[in-house]
């Protein structure tokens, strides 16, 4: 049988699904029948995203969490089990990329919250997450090309992204006897919030997209079908892996 990517009963939690990739994902698995844990850290920005999904006929929570803090890890899953019973995807997305001037100018605070949010959050919640899933449940990692290819003005942010494609690797393995598969994404470029910031200008938009093989930046909802393969019965021998996902490479 050719399994369809259908999240009917299912309960999907994204993190950073306010804004971006993290919404894009987030509407995703709600068009596709999951109930949907709409997560980030203003509960405002949630309750906008689950009543989107809510005014389109989908069932949502909005649950604010800082994923950079041990203990609001617990009161997001916490949460979702309260409402729902249980976790079948958790996908890690809510990230953040702050630019350091050098090395020297990295303080302890940016490396703290870089590593904090990147790396730490994603191992909590997943450790977490898995006490309620059962075997057929997934995580995905969202990470980034940076891990792969840094650059000095990236480190910190890259080494963070880094580590979450180690606990991917190494989470696959705990979780594998249990049936809980754990992938990644590795992200190229797409037009959010977060990489207009640190590409502000039109020309160095278009120069950056001319790097890419397709020859242009990706629009967020371009995750979705990864995402969505990756959480389903369709990838059920896929664990452990990073999938790149950058228009072709650059
Ligand atoms: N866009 C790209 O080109 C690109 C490339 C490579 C990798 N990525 C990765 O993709 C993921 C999503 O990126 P994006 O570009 O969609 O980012 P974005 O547009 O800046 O959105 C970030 C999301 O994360 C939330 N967030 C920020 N800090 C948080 C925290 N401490 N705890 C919980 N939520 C937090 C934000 O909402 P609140 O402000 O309400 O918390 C927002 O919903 C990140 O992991 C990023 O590293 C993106």
């Amino acid at each position: 049988m050719v399994p369809v990517l259908r999240f009917d009963g299912k309960v999907v939690v994204v993190t950073g699904a306010s804004r971006g990739l993290g919404r894009a994902m987030a509407l995703g698995f709600a068009e596709a029948g999951a109930d949907v844990v709409v997560s980030s850290r203003k509960q405002e920005s949630c309750e906008a995203v689950a009543a989107e999904i809510r005014a389109a006929g989908g069932r949502a929570r909005a649950v604010a969490c800082h994923v950079g803090d041990w203990a609001q890890c617990g009161r997001l899953i916490a949460a979702t089990v309260e409402s729902f019973a249980k976790v079948d995807v958790l996908v890690n997305n809510a990230g953040i990329a702050p630019v350091p001037p050098s090395l020297l100018g990295v303080t302890e605070d940016l490396y703290a919250k870089t590593m904090d949010v990147n790396f730490k959050g994603p191992l909590r919640l997943m450790a977490l997450a898995a006490e309620h899933m059962a075997p057929g449940s997934a995580v995905i990692n969202i990470s980034s090309k940076a891990s792969l290819r840094p650059s000095p003005f990236t480190v910190v942010y890259a080494a963070a992204k880094a580590a979450q494609n180690v606990l991917t690797r190494a989470a696959a393995q705990e979780y594998g006897p249990r049936g809980i598969r754990v992938n990644a994404i590795v992200c190229g470029t797409f037009h959010t919030d977060s990489f207009h910031r640190s590409a502000p200008t039109e020309e160095m938009r278009r120069d950056l997209a001319a790097r890419v093989s397709l020859g242009r930046i990706a629009d967020p909802d371009e995750i979705v079908g990864t995402a969505l393969f990756l959480a389903s019965d369709a990838a059920s021998y896929l664990s452990g892996e990073l999938i790149t996902l950058d228009g072709g490479g650059s």
